[in-house]
């Protein structure tokens, strides 16, 4: 069962008041979406939006829950599309659900033995497993410094390598074995080995689904189309992800058409940390629309 991440704190920085509409970008399981319908009744109504059509089909849409099976980087079309306007407020609660990771078998997560997918939405032409076997080394190396921020990076694409001149490489737990003969010793204590592989992981999945580039589409188009005085509540879960917000929120402050609400990033206390672990890299920004 997924947790929602910050909920109070969603809640307070969009505001939602009786009979106003709101777009939820990444509805997931729906935890945000569910508590800002109780708060925008009897008329206001949710767009709620995500990429992952089975995600999607285990919610149940109704009068003022429209789902769509899209991507937030075309935001706007599937505001007009779906004649969705007089829009308070926008949410992006970034990443991946609890169930995608835990349950959807896409290779997600280096705890499980799944195969090397890694695609939200079943459309995009390239699998994690063909990027580790078929890209060439230097690219693999580009991408695990600049989205995993991985230090090892070449140590690791050499273990990469070697091993795909022996054998395919298409499974989380092939991929993970690399890694842990790749780090020097020093390394692999449990904690440290988590976080390389965890930078390793999360490098691969945002090339897959063209994650940073989605997210400034996105957030330029929801500035469009909301309300003057509507509200944009972003929630990322890793350095890349935050600077790309807090660089979009600057730039379009400096243009003035935009206040923004957290000088600095909302992020989880420890009580929230300790039963919801997802949270403990959540980051919190909002801004107004002028
Ligand atoms: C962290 S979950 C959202 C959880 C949700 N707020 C809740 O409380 O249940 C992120 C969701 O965003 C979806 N997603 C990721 N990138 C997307 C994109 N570019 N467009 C639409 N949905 C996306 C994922 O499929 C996932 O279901």
């Amino acid at each position: 069962m997924h947790q929602p991440v910050l909920l109070e704190q969603v809640i307070q920085y969009l505001g939602p008041r009786p009979n106003e509409n709101f777009i939820d970008c990444t509805i997931g399981e729906a935890g945000h979406s569910q508590v800002i319908l109780e708060l925008n009744s009897p008329d206001g109504k949710i767009l709620g939006i995500d990429v992952d059509a089975e995600s999607l089909k285990r919610l149940q849409t109704n009068e003022r829950l429209i789902l769509v099976h899209g991507n937030f980087k075309d935001l706007k079309k599937i505001a007009e599309e779906n004649r969705f306007s007089n829009i308070s407020g926008i949410l992006f609660d970034l990443g991946l659900s609890s169930w995608q990771i835990d349950e959807s078998g896409k290779g997600f997560t280096f705890r499980k033995d799944e195969p090397l997918v890694m695609i939200l939405n079943g459309k995009q032409e390239v699998t994690a497993e063909e990027i580790i076997n078929q890209w060439p080394e230097e690219s693999l190396v580009e991408i695990l410094q600049k989205f995993g921020e991985e230090r090892y990076g070449r140590r690791i694409v050499k273990g990469i390598v070697n091993e795909r001149k022996l054998h395919p490489i298409k499974t989380t737990f092939q991929l993970k074995n690399i890694v842990l003969k790749s780090i020097p010793f020093s390394h692999t204590r449990r904690g440290a080995v988590s976080r390389v592989l965890a930078r390793v992981f999360q490098a691969l999945r945002i090339v897959v689904n063209d994650e940073l580039e989605n997210l400034t589409k996105g957030m330029e188009q929801a500035l469009e189309i909301i309300d003057s005085g509507g509200r944009i509540v972003v929630i990322s879960f890793h350095s890349l992800e935050d600077r790309i917000v807090k660089n979009f929120f600057k730039e379009k402050r400096n243009q003035g058409v935009l206040r923004v609400l957290t000088e600095k990033p909302i992020i989880a206390d420890e009580i929230e940390i300790s039963f919801n672990y997802r949270s403990r890299s959540a980051k919190l920004r909002a801004a107004i629309k002028i």
